[in-house]
């Protein structure tokens, strides 16, 4: 971005003046995350979203995000300060898709994990994040089939660490994790023998290269949302762990823990998506109408259930 500098006072006027908040994911560009409210992974966020007083919500993230805030304070202003933030692997399964694929199975509960358009949502039971995914489908009786969607690699993780029986899972993926591929994690592995690794469970590498681990390998491998990864970086012993997943979190890890090297899995796992807000159009989404989420009201009324059970999963 060109000077994003040169906006932040006047930015920051304009959250004040709109009684505004900045929600920013972790992948977000170091400029965003610094004039931020608030940072964090899908589900802080969306409880961020539900819980804040704020009227207006600036979503530094991509379309389904925004989508959720939405949902969980439906009558907020929500706004994305950007027309082509999509996802690819939300776009990996549409409402039809789901539909048939109910047919198929009528009886079974749908868990879609939070990467779905609101029409997909609504067509869910209950939705989860990484974060608590395998809490999600433990919390289903052994007997009830599973629809998991739309991530293959991390419906294959919790199928393994829940045991579910019955699980069903869509092949879907994100491209840049995908790109975060067991060839290149081995390759990382082999430069940095002792390293531990933070995997994010959407990653390529998550089922295949990393459970065929020796089990002392295995001591070192956490499977963790951006969050947790903040987290488990301040608390690291190690001098070096490898990072499986967009690279917009490495500037979070370091500045948690400037003593350990952290190395990308793969240096060039950047989200376009992610990349796409620019400080002019994060100010404009602020004065204008241009940018803000709209869904239908019938959408609404049957997601919201979906996501509320996924920031609160005692409902
Ligand atoms: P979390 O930040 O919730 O771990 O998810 C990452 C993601 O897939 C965002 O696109
Ligand atoms: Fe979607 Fe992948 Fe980008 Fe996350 S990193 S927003 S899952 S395309």
């Amino acid at each position: 971005p060109q000077n994003p500098l040169a906006y932040e006072r006047q930015l920051r006027e304009a959250v004040h003046q709109h009684h505004a908040i900045i929600l920013a994911h972790n992948y977000q560009p170091a400029w965003i995350k610094r004039v931020a409210d608030i940072t964090g992974d899908s589900l802080y966020l969306s409880q961020q979203a539900r819980d804040t007083d704020a009227t207006t919500i600036v979503f530094c993230g991509v379309r389904f995000m925004a989508e959720t805030a939405k949902l969980l304070s439906p009558h907020k202003r929500v706004v994305l300060p950007a027309d082509d933030a999509e996802c690819s692997l939300a776009d990996s399964i549409t409402a039809a898709d789901l539909l048939a694929w109910r047919a198929q199975h009528p009886e079974a509960i749908v868990v879609a994990y939070v990467n779905t358009s609101a029409a997909v949502k609504a067509l869910s039971d209950v939705c989860c994040t990484s974060s608590n995914a395998p809490e999600v489908v433990s919390s289903i009786p052994a007997e009830r089939e599973i629809l998991f969607l739309p991530d293959q690699f991390l419906g294959a993780h919790v199928q393994r660490v829940t045991g579910h029986p019955n699980m069903h899972i869509w092949m879907g993926e994100c491209h840049v994790h995908a790109d975060i591929s067991p060839d290149r994690l081995r390759a990382k592995m082999n430069e940095y023998p002792s390293a531990s690794l933070m995997v994010h469970p959407e990653c390529g590498c998550t089922t295949s290269t990393l459970y065929e681990l020796a089990d002392s390998a295995q001591d070192r491998v956490r499977f963790l949302s951006t969050n947790q990864m903040i987290a488990e970086a301040r608390k690291t012993t190690q001098d070096h762990v490898l990072v499986a997943t967009e690279v917009g979190i490495l500037s979070d890890l370091r500045a948690a823990n400037p003593r350990v090297h952290f190395e990308a899995v793969n240096p060039r796992a950047e989200c376009p998506y992610m990349n796409r807000i620019t400080p002019e159009r994060l100010l404009e989404s602020l004065t204008s109408t241009r940018d803000e989420i709209s869904l239908d009201e019938t959408v609404v009324g049957q997601a919201r259930r979906a996501v509320e059970r996924m920031v609160d999963p005692s409902l």
